[in-house]
């Protein structure tokens, strides 16, 4: 007994020695300044066996068809039957007709062996489905019309579908043969039919109708997969499903993120594949297909006439090859002859696979950019309105080391006069890794330290990873494992990875009442020494699991209902940001709205809130590579984004940190953030001139924060995305489809970041027929040209529309909440025909009161030389102090005799005006109105 015990001491301590060692060398890498990726780590297409089989699908030879003389329609559902003649497994074909401009197509198999993975909780609701006319049909074609405009046709043989828009095929469907369909089969068919015995009976005495013939030979991979030292078991087998999509008359296609890639999505003929699924790669290289964080399999393309996007509703492995007649010239004219016959038609042709579950697509067919950004939020759920701190400056880095130094930084604000929302804490402040508690040797006092902090209208964020370490004597482990809510590994126990506690197990927030217990377990009652003015951030959600395959969970892990963690892998990051959002409204029984910031995102994770680009480096490149990052994530219907500001690994100089600064001001989620071995970086650290730069923008984010509240409340309510490329505002400028350094915020600023080491001078594009304004001095510019302005180390070069009003508010405090009541400036930017327009939402800031007409939505119109507040929402029964304290037109040709303040409410009266004729601008001094009145300015 003695030596038994001993023995397994010695194998405990040994595995903890071994822990301890990966976690240690995890660390140092970690830790040291590594030169790149390191690529060996992630799989290429060619070592990802399904990836190689649907990429070495041939084009042109599809076995399927559709047996149109199974065909029924009823309603908005069309069926019929789509056979593998090679196997002659059946297939059943699902067009839906949905309201609003859009098709969903869904193929799964008609008998399955067993059950095949259908993403739930990503649809907000069954879309509302509207009926087909079926308008022919004969032994090898189908045609039907959904509304005037739009029609499918589905073609027999070979199997076929293409999406009509106004005669047009925008999308056409398995038009190369890619289609591959591996249905759920048993292992070794072959063997198992010779086996059978007289009676139809197998010797193992499964029933031979669950093995289904098929001539696709085992290929290596197809039943077990080895990456490095990893095996993946594969008890289900090759499962894989694949499309190919082609849009013709379409060159230019956006979206799928997470990738350190250009906005235009490039071709992948000599590349891989753009891959999608969600890793934890360690100093991500740019220019690269590879997978990132999160994944959106969503994609969008774009025309002079029209916007469509093609949403792939699948949680698995996927990869997406693309290819275009224009950017591979070898291939020109390769699909084009069945559509139009027109070899100068420009196409994009794509092909999507994805290593289970089953195939649903929507088409999503605009036509303009504004409708597709709505039909996706209609299907995946709006964007949640952020509360007014979480679009202010957050303060980050790995690591604010103790309740001092968290002061100390907070003072430091105060004293340089420089505003900030909200401070974060990193792992360092837990006990050991326990998330949810605190180092008590560091954070004693933690409810101290966040009134301190709430006393200045601030807010603080800890971080809580989704890993739980092992340790009986910790309250979410115990609970967790009392109540076996942790993931199981193949044999059915509990799963073990290695993170930064160490042994790790992992909560399956796949699951309902995981994912209540968790949100339950943020009440302050839960979590001991946190207020509500204590946030969250969900790292590590991918899931990171350091000895894991690629660094993230074993597929064959085990999930509720039974479900494979290959099935879910891509959504799990998702339900854990949607768990912890959901435990915040909770806590404050429903009233206040969430802030939590998730590295992992899926299709859906914009109704939980920010997501931030991940572990990029203090290079001017990863800066400049921001843009269209988050220009891709942001198309993808997740506007509340933002990339760590100044760079998380190594040292930015003091250039590159300002110049970033000025980058993140202008973009939705502005947090600065940094490594633990980095150096100190806080703005005052740095030499004056550079502080003074980045106060002043910091400053100048403050003032916009009216204009940035109303864009996300807009997002909200429609989707549309906060920071916009080019041409979603300039849709016919063909200029702009591939501008990925510069962007809209909204549909009134243009703004060009500086992204290159001493820039003294910047030349931005200002498309369209109108004019322009430098933000700066007023200048006004005439589109379409090109202009070149000084950039200074204090200067970001933005532009206002013309034909925009802005809100601000000018005064400058230290948060976000104490602006509360101040007063407004409207800067109204005429254009060529001196009119102008602009939108204000103003609410409480931070709680859901808005929902029941607690806020207030206002129009303001310039036309015939007469401004106009008008309310757009008459159900609104907010009120506010806050007034109109200033109005600034620019772009105004002549000097009014006289200006003068008319409303319902309001006494007539004349105000005080200069002009000033040489920027042809008219500052209108204290009109002191009521933001919630409706008044008028008239210039006379
Ligand atoms: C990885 C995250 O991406 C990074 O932002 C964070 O600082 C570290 N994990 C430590 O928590």
């Amino acid at each position: 007994m003695a030596a038994f015990t001993k023995s397994t001491c010695t194998t405990v301590s040994r595995m903890k020695s071994v822990v301890l060692f990966l976690v240690v060398l995890h660390v140092i890498v970690f830790l040291s300044t590594v030169e790149a990726v390191d690529k060996g780590n992630f799989k290429t297409c060619d070592q990802s066996s399904f990836c190689k089989r649907n990429r070495a699908l041939e084009e042109g030879s599809s076995p399927f068809v559709a047996m149109l003389e199974t065909f029924q329609v009823s309603g908005g559902v069309m069926k019929v039957d789509v056979m593998n003649t090679k196997t002659s497994v059946l297939l059943q074909l699902e067009l839906h007709g949905l309201l609003g401009n859009m098709v969903r197509m869904k193929i799964n198999e008609i008998n399955p062996a067993q059950p095949r993975y259908e993403v739930p909780d990503v649809l907000i609701a069954e879309p509302t489905k509207q009926s087909w006319t079926v308008t022919k049909q004969d032994t090898n074609n189908m045609e039907a019309t959904l509304t005037k405009d739009i029609s499918i046709a589905l073609s027999s043989q070979p199997f076929r579908v293409d999406v009509i828009m106004k005669g047009n095929v925008v999308t056409s469907v398995n038009s190369r043969g890619l289609m591959n369909f591996e249905h759920v089969r048993a292992k070794n068919w072959a063997q198992k039919l010779e086996d059978k015995d007289e009676n139809g009976e197998q010797q193992d005495g499964e029933p031979v109708d669950e093995v289904k013939e098929d001539d696709d030979e085992d290929l290596p991979g197809m039943w077990e997969e080895t990456f490095k030292s990893h095996h993946d078991s594969k008890p289900n087998g090759p499962t894989s499903i694949g499309m190919d999509f082609s849009f013709p008359g379409y060159q230019y296609v956006y979206g799928i993120p997470e990738h350190a890639d250009t906005m235009a999505l490039k071709t992948t003929v000599n590349t891989d594949p753009y891959r999608l699924y969600n890793l934890d790669v360690f100093e991500y290289e740019l220019d690269n297909p590879m997978a990132l964080y999160g994944s959106v399999p969503y994609m969008i393309a774009h025309n002079t006439a029209q916007t469509i996007g093609l949403f792939w509703l699948n949680a698995a492995e996927t990869w997406i090859d693309i290819s275009s007649n224009t950017a591979d010239k070898s291939m020109f004219g390769r699909v084009l002859e069945f559509v139009k016959g027109d070899s100068e038609v420009p196409q994009v042709d794509t092909h999507w696979f994805s290593e289970s579950g089953i195939i649903d697509v929507f088409f999503l067919l605009g036509p303009s950019s504004d409708e597709v950004f709505s039909q996706y939020a209609s299907l995946t759920g709006n964007p949640s309105l952020p509360p007014l701190f979480g679009i202010a400056y957050h303060q980050c880095r790995w690591n604010y080391n103790d309740e001092q130094d968290v002061k100390n930084v907070d003072m430091n604000f105060d004293e340089h006069d420089i505003p900030y929302d909200v401070i974060w804490l990193d792992i360092e402040h837990t006990d050991g890794k326990r998330y949810m508690t605190w180092d008590k040797n560091k954070f004693p006092n933690s409810i101290e330290m966040l009134d301190h902090i709430a006393a200045k209208g601030r807010k603080m964020v800890t971080i809580v990873d989704p890993h739980t370490k092992r340790d009986s004597g910790y309250k979410l482990y115990q609970q967790g494992k009392d109540n076996d809510y942790f993931v199981k590994n193949k044999d059915s126990n509990e799963y073990e990875g290695w993170c930064w506690p160490g042994s790790s197990s992992y909560l399956d927030f796949t699951r309902s009442e995981v994912r209540e217990w968790w949100g339950n377990m943020l009440s302050p009652s839960e979590y001991e020494g946190t207020t509500m003015d204590l946030f969250t951030w969900n790292d590590m959600n991918e899931p990171s699991v350091f000895n894991g395959p690629e660094v993230t969970m074993h597929k064959d892990a085990i999930h509720g209902g039974g479900w494979e963690h290959r099935d879910v892998h891509n959504i799990f990051g998702l339900y854990v940001h949607k768990a912890t959002a959901d435990g915040q409204i909770k806590r404050s029984d429903g009233k206040e709205r969430p802030f939590v910031l998730s590295r992992a995102f899926f299709a859906g994770s914009q109704r939980y809130g920010a997501i931030w680009t991940g572990d990029n480096m203090a290079e001017w490149s990863h800066l400049k590579a921001s843009i269209p990052m988050l220009l891709s994530i942001s198309l993808a219907g997740i506007p509340f984004i933002g990339a760590d500001v100044g760079g998380f690994f190594r040292n930015p100089d003091s250039e590159l940190l300002t110049r970033w600064y000025q980058a993140g001001a202008y973009q939705p989620f502005f947090r600065a953030h940094a490594h633990l071995d980095s150096k100190r970086r806080e703005p005052w650290l740095l030499p004056a001139n550079n502080m003074a730069a980045i106060r002043k923008v910091i400053r100048e984010r403050y003032a916009l924060l009216p204009y940035w509240y109303t864009l996300f409340y807009r997002a909200h309510k429609t989707g549309i995305p906060v920071m916009r490329p080019m041409w979603v505002e300039f849709p016919s400028d063909e200029k702009t489809f591939d501008m990925e350094d510069q962007y809209m915020i909204g549909d009134a600023l243009l703004v060009k970041p500086v992204t290159t080491a001493g820039t003294t001078h910047q030349t931005t594009y200002l498309p369209g027929e109108d004019v322009w304004y430098d933000l700066a001095t007023y200048n006004k510019l005439k589109g379409p040209s090109s202009h070149t302005a000084t950039a200074a180390l204090d200067q970001i070069p933005v532009y206002q529309r013309g034909g925009t009003i802005i809100p601000r508010k000018e005064r400058v405090r230290r948060s976000s909440s104490l602006t509360l009541d101040d007063p407004y400036t409207l800067t109204v930017a005429l254009d060529n025909q001196g009119l102008a327009r602009g939108n204000l939402f103003i609410d409480d800031g931070h709680s859901f009161d808005y929902q029941a007409g607690n806020m207030l939505y206002r129009n303001f119109n310039f036309l015939n030389n007469v401004l106009q507040s008008r309310t757009i929402d008459y159900n609104v029964k907010f009120t506010t102090r806050s007034w109109l304290e200033r109005v600034v037109i620019v772009g105004l040709k002549t000097k009014p005799n006289a200006v003068e303040l008319s409303g319902t409410l309001i006494d007539y009266q004349k105000l005080d005006f200069t002009y000033t004729p040489q920027s042809q601008s008219l500052v209108i001094r204290k009109p002191g109105v009521n933001m919630g009145e409706d008044w008028k300015i008239t210039l006379s």
